[in-house]
């Protein structure tokens, strides 16, 4: 049995596959690259698990490229809309996901971001780096307050997307004292039982925030979620901030938006055309750039290895894999078909 991971992710997860007794095979291309789609393709041919991450598209082509042999993908990562989830649930192959492990994890720069931009807290690092930090002066590098502060007002925060991740956001607001309101047509339920924190429509959110978080996965609906129509409702003092997938927001909109004052400032972990950036984007001074490292934390990368590798595992033993997210896959007469051969064996 053969796992082909397309990066070379922590050794925590190849070491478990190898005592497992399962050949694994990395690609061999530079850390800093990923295989292109011929690639993928080939060895897709030539593997039972294809263990990849969400920087290779698996579409239908790569999935049937499979052939028979491949008995499921096990994504380095919570999202998956690298992956073609249909295609695979029709050709009977099962897909997982890493999720849970990054929920704080990813939170946690959340908040990094938000207090980075509210404080100017690069800008600060850049000046004081330059030499430029000579006195204390009454008037340096003002920001805005998080907390109630100076004003005594408590700020609001508006959280798009109340999944795990947008779930654990909201429980570092309350240790700043804010308004917390939430938008998710699909975890209303978790929005009412979250104590201290109010529904709201979405343009409500989009009016009343002082700061709006993203935590939606990617998907038809969400694309361009955040487009220029959204960005004028927003207060011209108000701050994005984007952790979940680049695509949710119109970044040529954000960029024409920031450049004009119709928002106060952005900081985005995650771009429309990762790794391009949205030319412009940056020459301003409001915004904070981090590489996509939500999840970029050692303790969490390396149980993020282990689990993707666990997924596999029960993938080439034919059992449901803990993280699956197309469990229907497994009532398949396709599924049935190609582990067949694991019966046998
Ligand atoms: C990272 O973006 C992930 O989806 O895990
Ligand atoms: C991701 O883990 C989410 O559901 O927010």
């Amino acid at each position: 049995m053969k796992v082909f991971a397309t990066r070379r992710i922590p050794e925590a997860g190849l070491d478990l596959l190898k005592k497992e007794g399962i050949t694994v095979e990395v690609w061999s291309g530079p850390e800093d690259a990923a295989p292109f789609k011929h690639e993928v393709i080939a060895v897709a041919r030539d593997c039972d698990v294809l263990l990849s991450s969400l920087t290779e598209s698996v579409d239908r082509e790569v999935l049937e490229a499979g052939g028979e042999r491949l008995l499921g993908v096990a994504n380095y990562a919570v999202g998956f809309d690298n992956i073609d989830i249909e295609a695979a649930t029709e050709l009977g192959i099962p897909v997982s996901n890493t999720p849970g492990v990054l929920t704080d994890t990813t939170a946690d720069l959340t908040w990094a971001l938000l207090t980075a931009i509210a404080r100017n807290i690069v800008q600060a690092d850049r000046y004081t780096r330059e030499g430029r930090y000579r006195i204390w002066e009454p008037n340096l590098l003002l920001g805005f307050d998080i907390s109630p502060g100076g004003s005594g007002q408590k700020k609001t925060l508006g959280i798009v997307g109340f999944g795990r991740i947008g779930q654990a956001v909201a429980r570092r607001a309350k240790g700043f004292d804010m308004r917390i309101l939430a938008h998710d047509p699909y975890n209303s339920g978790a929005i009412e039982e979250a104590e201290g924190v109010e529904y709201a429509e979405f343009e409500e959110l989009l009016q009343a925030s002082d700061f709006i978080t993203l935590h939606t996965p990617l998907t038809k609906d969400t694309r361009h979620l955040i487009s220029w129509k959204e960005l004028t409702l927003m207060k011209p003092t108000a701050f994005l901030i984007n952790t979940s997938r680049g695509p949710v927001v119109d970044e040529r909109a954000l960029v024409r938006a920031l450049s004009e004052g119709v928002i106060a400032g952005a900081a985005l972990d995650v771009y429309e055309d990762e790794p391009k950036l949205q030319p412009g984007l940056t020459d301003l001074e409001n915004v904070i750039i981090t590489p996509h490292i939500g999840s970029a934390s050692r303790d969490t990368r390396d149980r993020m290895a282990t689990m993707a590798a666990e997924n596999a595992i029960a993938m080439l033993k034919g059992e449901k894999a803990p993280n699956v997210v197309n469990p229907q896959v497994y009532e398949s007469g396709a599924y049935k078909r190609r582990t067949a051969r694991l019966k046998r064996a």
